[in-house]
C-alpha cells in the first residue's frame, strides 16, 4: 500500500516543507519511489527543488479545478523524486473549489491514478486550514506534524487536532496520525530542553514524538537561502536525517 503522507500544521514556519522534502530525499535514497506533492500556493517546495515556478506549462492546480478529469501534473526524476508543483495561482483553488461537486476528493480521485507508481506521497500542505489543507487530508493514509520547539509550539494544537478529528470522522475513517516531529531544536537551550518535554508531555499520549530535528546554524549560508534537495539544508537534511531515522517507514 503506498503511504500518502500529509505534513500539516497549519502555523507558519515549522518546517513543513523543509522536512517533507528531506525526508522525501532520504526516502528515494533508500530505493523507495516517492511523490512530491506541493499543495502550498507559496511554492516553497517546488522552489526549493530548483524549479522556476514563472516556467512551470501544468501544476497541481490544473488536476484540482478540473471538471474533464485533468491527470495530476508531474515532474520526473528531480533529484531522484518526481514533483507535482505548485504556483501562486493554486490561492484562487480556495475560492473555485467552494462551491465545486465533490469538492473534498479534489485531490485525492487524480492522486488515486498514479498511486501504484509510488511507495510514498509527501503531500507538503499550506499553513493553513482552508481547502487545500483539508482535501489533502483527505487524500492521506497518515499525518506528521512538524512542530516548532518554542514556547507557543501548543498553540493552536488543539485547533489542528479538533481539524484531524473532524476529517477522520466525517471524510477518512482511515486517516492516523503517525507522529509530532518537533523541529528547530537547540539543545543547548534551556528553553527548548523545556519546550521539548511539554510537547513530549501533552502531544505523545495522541501519537508518537519523533527525535527532535537540530536547530542548523551556518554563518555562511542560512538555510533558506539553499535551493536544491542536496544543498537546501544541510540544515533541513542534517536535520531531516535525526527525523526521518525515527520515522516508520516501509
Ligand atoms: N532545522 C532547521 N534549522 C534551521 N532552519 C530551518 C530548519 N528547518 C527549516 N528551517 C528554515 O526555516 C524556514 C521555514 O521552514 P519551512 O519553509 O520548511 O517551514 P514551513 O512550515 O513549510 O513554512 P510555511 O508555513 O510558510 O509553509 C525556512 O527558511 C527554512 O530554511
Ligand atoms: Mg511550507
Amino acid at each position: 500500500m503506498t503511504h500518502v503522507i500529509a505534513f500539516f500544521n497549519q502555523s507558519g514556519g515549522v518546517g513543513k516543507t523543509t522536512v517533507t522534502q528531506n525526508i522525501g530525499y532520504q526516502l528515494s535514497f533508500k530505493g523507495y519511489r516517492v511523490l512530491l506533492l506541493d499543495m502550498d500556493p507559496q511554492a516553497s517546495l517546488t522552489t526549493f527543488m530548483g524549479l522556476d515556478v514563472s516556467q512551470l506549462d501544468k501544476t497541481i492546480y490544473d488536476a484540482l479545478v478540473s471538471e474533464t478529469d485533468e491527470p495530476i501534473a508531474i515532474l520526473h526524476d528531480l533529484h531522484k523524486m518526481d514533483l507535482s508543483p505548485s504556483s501562486i495561482i493554486l490561492a484562487n483553488a480556495e475560492q473555485e473549489l467552494v462551491l465545486a461537486d465533490q469538492r473534498e476528493l479534489r485531490l485525492k480521485m487524480p492522486l488515486s491514478q498514479v498511486l501504484d507508481n509510488y511507495d510514498f506521497v509527501l503531500i507538503d500542505c499550506p499553513p493553513s486550514l482552508g481547502i487545500l489543507s483539508q482535501i489533502s487530508l483527505v487524500a492521506a493514509t497518515e499525518i506528521i506534524v512538524p512542530i516548532q520547539t518554542q514556547f507557543k509550539a501548543l498553540m493552536g494544537t488543539d485547533f489542528l487536532l479538533s481539524t484531524v478529528k473532524k476529517i477522520q470522522r466525517r471524510l477518512n475513517k482511515e486517516l492516523k496520525i503517525a507522529g509530532f516531529i518537533p523541529t528547530m531544536f537547540s539543545s543547548a537551550n534551556a528553553l527548548d530542553q523545556r519546550t521539548l518535554e511539554t510537547i513530549v508531555d501533552q502531544l505523545s499520549p495522541i501519537a508518537q514524538v519523533f527525535s527532535p530535528i537540530p536547530r542548523a546554524t551556518s554563518p555562511t549560508r542560512p538555510p533558506g537561502l539553499c535551493t536544491t534537495a542536496r544543498t537546501v539544508s544541510e540544515a533541513g537534511l542534517a536535520g531531516a536525517r535525526a527525523g526521518c531515522r525515527s520515522v516508520p517507514i516501509g
